[in-house]
């Protein structure tokens, strides 16, 4: 129980919505619907759209909020317009009912939010989901294939047998090159989501990654510099954390950014993949990068993962001569094939999707399967005990 009962402000055109909606929140203890001509804050205001001008009232509810008029808002509505629903989200909004509303809905969402509001202390544990693996793609260098290895990575274990679900982040603001990897459209990014990322939860992000074929979920990244859809260490946080609770693969191609966004991933990250080349600039700086997590603290030596992209049998560089320059094991090497690769790119389909027998594809088809022998149940459920035990991660949420 919370130490207050919930208040609840109804603004709704029809009368006989009113009605549902009173009759619900009345049959659940800790509740109160103010009437309506009650002046005065609301815990929580549930709105109706359908107006002329929804803009308006988006930017109204959201004045509300802003000036703790309210503290949470519920929107019903007549459709399930992706664009209505993210303008919504925008403006502040934790649930979307559609019309005619259906009873359990709205009560699993009050129930939810009384949950919310539970004093410290009293919180219950959430049943985790599913549990997914961040694997953090980072290059050591520009173009040594760390889009590439991320791309051909998500699509070989979204076409294990094992069918896992797995998503692909996009962290390379303005130069996102995903979607044209894999050939698809995104109509979101995550900047569009940062502004209300703490009312972000896996329905709606459900609605705003676009699939490939192969099933691998991507968000994309903002194609425009603009300050409002930068991301913060906390926001990506938070965003990485409803991905784990959604896909048992969460792949984040992080370029070459070290940002403060970029070292939260890399601290988030389960295992990270370094990608290099037997080149001397690029090994030095895997050198460079391998020492600089060292003085960070993370990711642990054991989870970074160095992998040779374009390797060819007959380099000035031998394998043991990189493992020296860098002090660490070289866990896998891609084979060079600058024609498929570029092939593969320019027909906007995953190389392991197009040409499945080559021995490139197969690299990158040993490299999924070492992942999904790693993620056994022991890994996951050690995960959850320590999430249980310490962290308290849902308590971010807030
Ligand atoms: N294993 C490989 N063999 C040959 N060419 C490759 C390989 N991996 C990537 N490339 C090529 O290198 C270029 C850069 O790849 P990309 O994945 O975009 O790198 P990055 O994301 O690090 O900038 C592309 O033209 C791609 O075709
Ligand atoms: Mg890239």
């Amino acid at each position: 129980m919370t130490a207050h009962s919930i208040t609840v402000r109804l603004e709704t055109k029809d009368q006989n919505l009113r009605k549902s909606f009173e009759a619900i929140i009345r049959s659940i203890e800790g509740f109160v619907v103010l009437g309506s001509d009650t002046a005065g804050r609301a815990d929580l205001l549930i709105f109706e759209l359908g107006g002329d001008e929804p803009e308006r009232d988006f930017q109204a509810v959201n004045a509300l909020l802003n000036s703790d008029e309210v503290s949470e808002v519920f929107y019903v509505g007549q459709q399930s317009d992706p664009a209505v629903l993210l303008r919504a989200i925008q403006s502040g909004a934790r649930e979307f009912f559609i019309q005619p509303i259906n009873e359990d809905e709205v009560r699993g969402a009050l129930e939810r939010l009384q949950k919310r509001w539970k004093p410290k202390g009293e919180e219950e544990v959430p049943e985790p989901g599913k549990v997914g693996q961040i694997i953090d793609v980072i290059g050591s260098k520009g173009g040594t294939g760390t889009t590439t290895v991320a791309v051909n990575l998500a699509v070989s274990l979204a076409q294990d047998k094992r069918a896992p679900s797995v998503s692909l982040v996009d962290m390379n603001l303005l130069f996102g090159e995903i979607p044209l990897f894999l050939g698809i459209q995104p109509s979101y990014h995550w900047g569009e989501i940062t502004a209300n990322i703490s009312r972000l939860d896996a329905t709606f992000l459900k609605n705003i990654l676009s699939c490939d074929p192969s099933g691998v979920c991507v968000l994309s990244s903002p194609a425009r510099l603009d300050r409002k859809l930068s991301s913060t260490p906390e926001i990506m946080e938070r965003l990485l954390k409803v991905m784990c609770s959604m896909f048992d693969f969460v792949i984040v191609d992080g370029g070459q950014s070290l940002d403060s966004t970029a070292l939260k991933i890399l601290q988030m990250a389960d295992r990270v993949i370094v990608v290099s080349i037997l080149s001397v600039p690029c090994l030095s700086n895997t050198n460079k990068l391998l020492r600089s997590f060292d003085d960070l603290g993370y990711p642990p030596r054991q989870n970074i993962h160095v992998i040779i992209n374009r390797y060819l049998r007959d380099a000035d560089i031998s394998m043991e001569d990189a493992e020296t320059a860098i002090d660490h094991k070289i866990f896998q090497r891609i084979v060079n094939d600058y024609r498929a690769t570029i092939s593969a790119i320019n027909k906007g389909q995953a190389l392991v999707r197009l040409e499945p027998k080559a021995a490139i594809s197969k690299d990158f088809k040993e490299l999924a399967s070492t992942f999904l022998q790693a993620g056994t149940t022991s890994q996951k459920e050690t995960k959850r005990e320590d999430r249980k035990k310490g962290a308290k991660w849902w308590q971010l949420r807030k």
